[in-house]
């Protein structure tokens, strides 16, 4: 069992200050660095930590985890995981935490605000005005109000958009491969075709799974209508950019906005690539449809809480790669976190040592996911040792627990 107060945590990469308040207020001893550390130097400092808080740059290799002695779980304060072995994690019974929801709010107003300025023409304007040209014409100039938005992708951020959207008057379709509620007016399109022959803005918002690469090319773009505009603040990979260019050069597109790329610079400052550059009434932005300071507070907010909550509770909500469990606490009740190997018997086996041992149980949760189960298990009264030795010494059992 961990006492609270000695609950150690490393946060790495600058982690949002909200992020470090709110863990110090459960009592935790917070140690926060600048910069990432490479894998030698987490390899020094991560013995007798007991939660690590990280961002991107941070790569947790299996070696790391073998070395963390204590860690008993990761906030990646982003939304990505590929920097962590999560098979490693799973592995050592730890679970990793991130935010997947954070800054969809940040790309919702993003994407919006394009949509005006694209409509606008507001790109092309600003451009004439710093070169000194007064170019006061209507022509080309629309309100979105009345307009037909087509989201292609409707989960976190296609449905947050498809309500703002309706607000400033425009009309609503979707088109997604999985069955999804339609928010307010909106009109579910039973196929991407539909969509992009009926709406005069067509915006991604689809994930990266493989099949997604390239899906959206010159076929798609020339099925949309002519004067539409098109937006990507998904995935780079998705879109051909050379069958964009040529939709918006040959002037079958009347705009665009690209927030993502195929390839994208490693560093700030180092030059951008690509066929869009230069091409009027189009936004160009550095995949930053995420990158607000509220995202980055809420992100730290979002992660500290759920770690905090594991530590306390043992609750898995919305972990990335144990199953998912969260049991209500109950005061004056001990309870124990079994992370075991998703095999038949497991849980008979645990409840036959609590009933040889007369342990009394008053609340118990299990869920599974793939090869690991996780079960919860809420005791009331005194128990002897001997019970947690055999828990632990059960040949499926990942790692065990004991919270209060
Ligand atoms: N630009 C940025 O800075 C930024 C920030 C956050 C998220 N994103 C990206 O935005 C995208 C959407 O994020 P989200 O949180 O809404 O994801 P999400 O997983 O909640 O939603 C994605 C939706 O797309 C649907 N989908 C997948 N493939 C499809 C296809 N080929 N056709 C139609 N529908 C399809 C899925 O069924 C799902 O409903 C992701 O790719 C994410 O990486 C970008």
């Amino acid at each position: 069992m961990i006492d609270q107060a000695k609950v150690r945590v490393l946060l790495l990469e600058s982690i949002h200050p909200d992020a470090v308040s709110r863990l110090e207020t459960e009592g935790f001893q917070v140690e926060s660095l600048r910069n990432a550390l490479d894998e030698t130097e987490l390899l020094e400092r991560i013995p007798g930590v007991h939660l690590l808080g990280i961002r991107s740059k941070t790569q947790v290799s299996a070696k790391v985890l073998d070395a963390a002695d204590s860690l008993v779980a990761i906030g990646a304060f982003c939304i990505g995981t590929d920097q962590i072995e999560l098979s490693a994690a799973s592995r050592a019974g730890i679970a990793v935490f991130n935010a997947p929801f954070s800054n969809t709010r940040s790309v919702v107003e993003l994407a919006l605000a394009e949509i005006i300025a694209i409509t606008r023409r507001l790109t092309e304007k600003n451009e004439l005005m710093h070169a000194g040209v007064w170019d006061k014409a209507a022509n080309g100039s629309h309100e979105v109000r009345g307009r037909r938005l087509g989201i292609v992708g409707y989960g976190n951020i296609g449905t947050q958009l498809s309500v703002l959207a309706e607000n400033l008057g425009m009309h609503v379709s979707f088109f997604d491969t999985a069955d999804k509620l339609a928010l307010g007016n909106a009109q579910r399109c039973s196929s991407l075709d539909e969509l992009l022959a009926t709406t005069d803005v067509v915006t991604l918002h689809v994930d990266g799974r493989p099949g997604n690469a390239g899906f959206f090319g010159a076929e798609q773009f020339a099925r949309m209508r002519p004067g539409a505009i098109f937006l990507n603040l998904s995935r780079g990979i998705v879109v051909d950019h050379l069958a964009l260019r040529d939709a918006l050069v040959n002037g079958h597109l009347s705009g665009a906005a690209v927030d993502v790329f195929p390839t994208e610079p490693k560093g700030r400052g180092d030059e951008f690539v690509s066929e869009l550059r230069g091409l009027p009434n189009v936004i160009l932005t550095p995949h930053i449809g995420g990158s607000t300071e509220e995202a980055q507070a809420d992100i730290g907010d979002f992660v500290a809480n759920k770690l905090a909550h594991f530590v306390r509770e043992g609750n898995t909500t919305l972990s990335v790669n144990l199953p998912s469990v969260a049991l209500p606490a109950q005061p004056e009740m001990s309870r124990t976190v079994h992370v075991h190997v998703n095999m038949p018997g497991v849980l008979a086996q645990v409840n036959s040592i609590l009933a040889e041992h007369q342990v009394n149980v008053e609340g118990q949760l299990l869920s599974t996911r793939g090869e690991y189960g996780y079960l919860i298990t809420d005791i009331s009264g005194e128990y002897s040792a001997d019970v947690l030795d055999k828990l632990r010494g059960m040949s499926q059992t990942v790692r065990l627990r004991v919270l209060s």
